[in-house]
């Protein structure tokens, strides 16, 4: 099946339109016509080379659509299925699997067996699928157990912040750091995966919501999704009024990434908090941590896609988006079509306040 995609050939770079091959399903397999697709920073991270992928590629991996076509295994969804895909494959079987840590799977199997045509293609020759997805493309192609089923009448450029941010966000409030009623916590970085930890914060009752960035133009998100405080990392003045407010916190969200913010991170807990990261490093960063402070009970721990259980979260998560306990309205930035995804990914830094989300429409087909 031919399909428009966004490619991108060299990191730096950028993206270019271009006109791809989706294979039909092997047996295990979906192909999803997408709907919107989130505008990642770990996209953003492939596409400037901080982090090294083979190329070319079709990135695009927090994404809703429906189900075209399924492989003979495929048990869970059918055609014309509405459906979230989330780069967190597994297998089933194996140990973190079974012990319930999916998104650590070691995903033996998930690839296509050699000897089979790539999944994505161009004249013959493999094109990569971003995370395992590839969704800035008109038609995807996944391992069936990277899509989960939604209802319907979540509109799907909300839909579409459940695949990555919300579940990584989120799922690093509830799963990773287990943020109890009363306790205090800090998040660093009100992009779309900060917010989500926000909110998660304030679902979970948190007692204060430290919101932090160095652009003042997320503050007003953050404080409509549940942030108590915000503040600016650059200015010493807001350091010292959080730390006269809380007297450092029980749980600090790294929501950005890289060395320093890692250790800034750190540096906003109490004795005995929890720092936890969920920012992306780039390939070769190491980080460098106090060795008293860290004494003092205090903890890091890395958070990967939010330690989920996706197929049982984004369906929690959809119904309280449904039922209003999740504000996915409020996260959501603006739309953009997929002639106009390769400026916003440009111009992402200086964005506006929220998640942006490239939507498919029949008019842009
Ligand atoms: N751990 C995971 O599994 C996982 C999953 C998804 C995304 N990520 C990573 O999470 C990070 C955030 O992703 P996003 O999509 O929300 O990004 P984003 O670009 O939407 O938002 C980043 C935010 O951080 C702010 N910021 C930048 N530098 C800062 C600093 N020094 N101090 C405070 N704020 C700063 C920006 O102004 C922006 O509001 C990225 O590194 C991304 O790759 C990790
Ligand atoms: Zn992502
Ligand atoms: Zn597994």
């Amino acid at each position: 099946m031919k399909s428009t995609a966004a490619m991108l050939r060299t990191a730096p770079g950028a993206l270019t339109l271009e006109t791809i091959e989706v294979d039909a399903p092997a047996e295990t397999e979906v192909r999803v016509k997408t709907s919107a697709v989130g505008l990642c920073h770990s996209d953003l991270h492939i596409i400037r080379g901080h982090n090294r992928r083979p190329l070319p590629m079709v990135l695009g991996h927090e994404a809703v659509g429906e189900v075209v076509d399924v492989g003979s295994q495929v048990t869970h969804v059918r055609p014309g299925d509405r459906v979230i895909a989330c780069l967190s494959e597994h297998c089933g079987w194996c140990e973190y699997c079974l012990s319930g840590r999916l998104f650590l799977c070691d995903r033996a199997d998930l690839a296509r067996p050699p000897g089979r045509p790539p999944r994505l293609s161009q004249s013959g020759d493999t094109v990569h699928a971003g995370f395992g997805i590839g969704a800035f493309s008109e038609y995807f192609l996944v391992h069936q157990s990277a899509v989960t089923a939604v209802p319907d009448p979540l509109p799907h450029e909300y839909a579409a912040l459940l695949g990555c941010a919300v579940v990584t966000g989120m799922g690093a409030v509830f799963h990773t750091a287990q943020v109890r009623p009363g306790e205090t916590m800090a998040v660093v970085g009100c992009g779309g995966i900060g917010l989500s930890a926000i909110q998660a914060g304030r679902i979970a009752g948190a007692g204060i919501i430290a919101a932090f960035d160095t652009d003042r133009a997320k503050f007003s998100k953050a404080l409509k999704l549940g942030a108590t405080h915000v503040f600016d990392p650059t200015r010493p003045e807001d350091l010292a009024e959080f730390r006269k407010l809380t007297g450092g916190v029980d749980h600090g969200f790294d929501a950005v990434g890289g060395p320093t913010v890692a250790a800034s991170t750190f540096s906003l807990l109490r004795k005995g908090g929890t720092c936890t990261l969920i920012g992306m490093p780039a390939e070769d960063d190491n980080y460098t941590l106090p060795a008293m402070p860290l004494l003092m009970g205090r903890r890091v721990q890395g958070s990967l896609m939010g330690s989920n259980r996706f197929p049982i979260d984004i369906p929690r998560y959809a119904r309280m988006a449904l039922s209003g306990d999740l504000d996915l309205q409020s996260m959501l930035a603006k739309t953009v079509t997929l002639s106009e995804l390769e400026a916003t990914y440009q111009g992402m830094d200086s964005g506006s306040a929220g998640r942006t989300v490239l939507v498919f429409d029949e008019e842009s087909r």
